[in-house]
């Protein structure tokens, strides 16, 4: 049984692909066979749906290698239609000469193709080798609820109406975080879930409004403990799905030497091309773009690319590059090839002292052949544009050695950043624990403290992240209080989980693997479009069931709302 792919009549008999979730069958239909069936066979047109009884038969030289079942064919005796067909708007096969908005729109069409198909069932697959894995480590999978409270610190959350107590809203959640830590205070010490999650952000190729996550908590550990479990089950995963087996222990980097070294915190490390920063040989080098943003607090950050001398047109290195800069805010990119003699040729060239030149040359080991590039600025954007450029780099020169499962973990996260207009927030979430050195400091240097959290990174991309707890009132309080959050917000926004901690709290900690990630890289494919049945677009929207979309004015009504929308 299944679907017509294509039809080709060669006069005397009729060949048909006949497709289903294994992939294409060729069915003949013979006169010699069925006089019937062959006259009935002229009908049948791409997508019809049947059911057919026959032979299976060898095809003897004229196998097809491309299809697994190219070996064979099935002589049909007798059929049954099941159903007709439309024209789809789009063939129905491995290359997509649809638009986006096409493929989303008719997302049952798009999803018979064998790509998807292909992606989906290893989900599966990935799926089952999870729940095998943690179940054998004595996990116990458990659900949360979904219409939850919102609080304060963490993604936008989309929110639900409450018809019954009018006027007031659930949040959906952006994650089960606090409800796995209550159940750490509930003793069940090892839970997992693969859920679902809502975030109401701006999105990305790698990011959807809903998405879903392998999410684990596990009681009475440290970091290492909650990486082993995380290391153990990737690993399993990856034997599953790839019949690979990864490298462990995953290398661990601490984040200060991610963001010094590689200017990310998810760095790619399937090549090399480290990042120095040469800011001490910079001042008062006369060159004073550098002098310049030294002055104003900023760094130099170099890269040098070996033998890259002539791999970079003027175009690259005064557009191209400079663009991948721009992205994050860095003013330009200053580039200089190394020479014999140790000289430099550079648009700045004269504009540097002999000295500074040979300091920097030597301080990055620079010889001749070499391209350095320097960025001045901020350290916050100095890193992040020559990490891009590190990035970039490493792509256009091929560097990037394919085939490599590159893990890592990233550690020793700051627990505090600078949000929008220089707030205080949470690196990863408001409920992470410092490291217990810097306890002190969350009362006198808050920014100063680490946190015990985690990333585990692959290829370049943040796969997951977790933390250790606070499992202690008292830390929990002093965490939101530098967070800005006032005694009566606690009290109200997170009394019961403060209240939690006062009944016997145990230490925890675990971490979420974003799943829609792994299986864009394990698949290799660039959108998480590619590995989620039914996706949204950039703007949240779903076209097949055409949503968001307005609702019945007795339906608002029923829920107190009235709406005041902007004027367009
Ligand atoms: P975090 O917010 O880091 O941690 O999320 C964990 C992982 O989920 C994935 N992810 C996403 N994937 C697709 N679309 C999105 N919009 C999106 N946002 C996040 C990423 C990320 O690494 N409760 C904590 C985990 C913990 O502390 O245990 C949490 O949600 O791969
Ligand atoms: P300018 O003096 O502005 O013409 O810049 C001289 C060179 O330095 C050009 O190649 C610029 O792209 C580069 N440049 C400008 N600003 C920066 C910066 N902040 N960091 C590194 N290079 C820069």
């Amino acid at each position: 049984m299944g679907w017509v792919a294509n039809r080709r009549d060669h006069g005397g008999c009729i060949f048909i692909d006949l497709r289903d979730r294994e992939g294409l069958t060729q069915i003949v239909f013979d006169p010699q066979e069925s006089a019937e069936a062959h006259e009935r066979a002229a009908d049948l047109r791409r997508e019809y749906v049947l059911a057919i009884r026959g032979k299976v038969v060898s095809r003897g030289d004229n196998a097809n290698t491309n299809l697994a079942t190219g070996a064979v064919e099935v002589r049909v005796h007798a059929f049954e239609l099941f159903n007709a067909a439309k024209t789809p708007p789009f063939q129905i096969d491995d290359r997509v000469d649809a638009s986006d908005v096409t493929r989303l729109k008719y997302r049952y069409l798009d999803l018979r193709r064998a790509p998807l198909q292909k992606n989906l069932q290893l989900r599966h697959r990935v799926n089952q080798a999870t729940r095998a894995y943690l179940d054998g480590q004595g996990f116990l999978e458990i659900e949360t609820p979904f219409l939850i409270k919102s609080t304060p610190g963490g993604a936008r959350n989309f929110l639900v109406p409450s018809r019954v107590n009018a006027g007031e809203f659930y949040a959906l959640p952006e994650s089960p975080q606090i409800f796995k830590q209550l159940f750490m205070v509930a003793g069940y010490d090892r839970y997992f879930q693969i859920c679902r999650c809502l975030r109401d952000e701006d999105l990305r190729a790698d990011r959807q409004p809903e998405f879903t996550q392998i999410d684990l908590e596990m009681s009475f550990v440290e970091v290492a403990d909650v990486c082993d479990v995380v290391e153990g089950l990737l690993a399993s995963i990856w034997q599953t799905a790839l019949g690979v087996s990864v490298k462990r222990p995953f290398p661990r980097l601490p984040y200060a030497e991610a963001m010094s070294k590689y200017g990310v915190d998810k760095p790619d490390l399937r090549f090399g091309l480290p990042l120095a920063e040469i800011s001490a040989e910079a001042r008062g080098s006369g060159f004073r773009v550098f002098e310049d943003a030294i002055a104003k607090g900023g760094i130099v950050v170099a890269l040098v690319v070996p033998e890259g001398g002539e791999k970079f047109s003027r175009k690259d290195l005064d557009t191209l590059i400079p663009d991948e800069a721009k992205v994050f805010g860095a003013k330009g990119v200053a580039w200089a090839r190394v020479q014999a003699g140790g000289t430099w040729q550079a648009p700045f060239a004269k504009a540097i002292s002999e000295s500074a030149r040979a300091a920097m040359s030597a301080k990055l080991g620079a010889r001749e052949g070499a391209l350095i590039l320097f960025v001045a600025d901020l350290p916050d954007v100095a890193h992040a544009a020559m990490g891009r450029v590190r990035n970039f780099i490493g792509q256009r020169l091929g560097l990037i050695r394919d085939g490599e499962w590159s893990f890592l973990w990233v550690t020793d996260f700051p627990l505090f950043e600078r949000g929008e207009g220089g707030a205080i927030v949470a690196k990863h979430h408001p409920f992470t624990s410092p490291v217990d050195d810097d306890v002190p400091l969350l009362e006198t240097a808050p920014e100063r403290a680490r946190a015990k959290a985690y990333d585990v990174v692959l290829n370049g991309n943040e796969l997951g992240g977790g933390s250790v707890r606070i499992h202690r009132r008292d830390i929990q309080r002093t965490v939101f209080k530098v967070l800005g959050l006032s005694e009566d917000d606690i009290q109200r926004k997170f009394g019961f989980l403060l209240e939690a901690f006062e009944y016997g709290a145990p230490p925890h900690g675990g971490l979420a693997i974003g799943m829609d990630r792994l299986m864009m890289l394990l698949t290799g494919e660039d959108s998480l479009r590619d590995v989620i049945a039914f996706p949204k677009t950039q703007r949240g929207q779903d076209l097949m069931i055409d949503a968001p979309s307005e609702v019945e004015q007795k339906q608002l009504d029923e829920l107190s709302i009235r709406l005041s929308l902007p004027v367009s």
